[in-house]
């Protein structure tokens, strides 16, 4: 069994989640759930990768070799059951910076690209930062804050000029782990109205129990897509800034790549290469083990809340380590909750930030005890919020 329960030391590492607290939230001493990384160490086999890298003595100039492209493909021929052409990778430092760079090779100033709120911010600060019209299709929920998507207004929207889509699947902050008919139905619309299927999928390899992931690249697009993915969430190796492209269509690939070319931009390094292929190599019972202790820390976050808080209400948890706290019954919003709670000594993200003000963002990526530690803040912090 792998160990998740031992703390990694990240205080003084320059790790942004922790080094970060005071000059972001004014608490050096608050409990981190903010940033998306994890605070248990990195599989034994990824770093021992490093290491055997590191005992080369040698840092040059390094280009993604066939077995690594080999280890990426077999993990997601494995893992999410789509058999990819190595050539179809295109090896990036990163996806934020990705979805910037596929905005602006393949969209021009003022076109429209639709992202599904509430969802990551850099989604929408990759498109207006560009100069790109930013469409919001808002994301519905039932009576128990399960999300789906409003195809209605999609295929309106899709049909109304849109250039292309931004999907994010799993869907980082509401935790939904779109079913393949969701996504097929998402692909078939693209395809419809010719509009570029752009799927972040980093989260991928996160699943709750029961949940399968079914990857845009495998749901009829003809090509009209491009599917990013990363070691990086799932192997806490997102410092290594090594992720991946996969453009089934020729002329789109070679069109991302001359783009990128004409900016010289770089590929990933050596060590960033070297943890990928470990983590896609040997990384898979250790995926299951995580999977299997964040759908425990899940099951005390919201055993936790239903017990001693029930006001405030959370999202099923389906895919990721975040979960989605409603708090609209503490009558504030989420930036004044996540200062409350910042105060009280817990660091999680506002809803505001993502486009939902009654919600907030907790990250259980963490040993137990710190979660415990940060419930019983959040608890003692919000109940004195919600008295009657
Ligand atoms: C949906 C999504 N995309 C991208 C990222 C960040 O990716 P990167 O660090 O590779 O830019 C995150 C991090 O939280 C994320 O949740």
């Amino acid at each position: 069994m792998y160990d998740f329960d031992t703390p990694a030391p990240r205080t003084g590492t320059g790790a942004i989640k922790w080094d970060l607290r005071q000059s972001a939230f004014g608490n050096g001493g608050a409990l981190p759930f903010w940033v998306a990384d994890s605070d248990y160490m990195s599989p034994p086999e990824v770093v021992e990768a490093l290491q055997a890298a590191a005992k080369n003595c040698v840092f040059g100039y390094t280009a993604p070799t066939q077995r690594y492209k080999d280890a990426v493909a077999g993990w997601i021929g494995r893992r999410h059951g789509w058999q990819i052409d190595t050539g179809w990778l295109v090896p990036s430092t990163g996806i934020v910076s990705e979805l910037s760079n596929i905005v602006r090779c393949f969209t021009e100033k003022g076109d429209k690209v639709l992202i599904q709120t509430p969802v990551y911010d850099p989604f929408a600060g990759v498109v207006r930062d560009a100069g790109r019209t930013l469409v919001e299709n808002r994301l519905l929920h039932d009576e128990h804050l399960r999300y789906t998507m409003d195809f209605e207004e999609l295929a309106r929207q899709l049909s109304a000029g849109v250039k292309m889509m931004l999907l994010c699947s799993p869907h980082n902050p509401v935790g939904r782990v779109w079913t393949r008919e969701e996504v097929c139905r998402v692909a078939a619309l693209c395809r419809e109205y010719g509009v570029l299927l752009v799927s972040d999928e980093i989260h991928w390899d996160i699943l709750m129990p029961g949940r399968a992931h079914f990857s845009a690249g495998s749901a009829g697009t003809d090509g009209n897509v491009i599917v990013l993915c990363a070691p990086s969430k799932t192997f806490n190796v997102a410092g290594l800034k090594c992720s991946n492209d996969i453009i089934p269509d020729a002329a789109l690939r070679e069109r991302l790549i001359k783009w990128k070319e004409s900016f010289h931009m770089e590929g990933p390094n050596n060590m960033g290469l070297a943890a990928c292929e470990a983590a896609y190599t040997h990384g898979g019972r250790w995926c299951d083990e995580q999977n299997a202790y964040l759908w425990e820390n899940a099951a005390l976050v919201r055993e936790t809340f239903a017990r001693e808080l029930p006001q405030v209400r959370i999202a099923p948890l389906e895919g990721t380590y975040l979960m989605w706290l409603e708090i609209s019954k503490t009558g504030l919003g989420s930036r004044a909750v996540c200062e409350k709670l910042n105060r009280a000594g817990a660091i999680l993200n506002d809803g505001y930030r993502y486009g939902d003000d009654s919600f907030v963002r907790l990250n259980i990526a963490c040993p137990r005890a710190q979660l415990r530690a940060g419930l019983d803040v959040m608890v003692d912090c919000l109940a004195g919020e919600l008295k009657p």
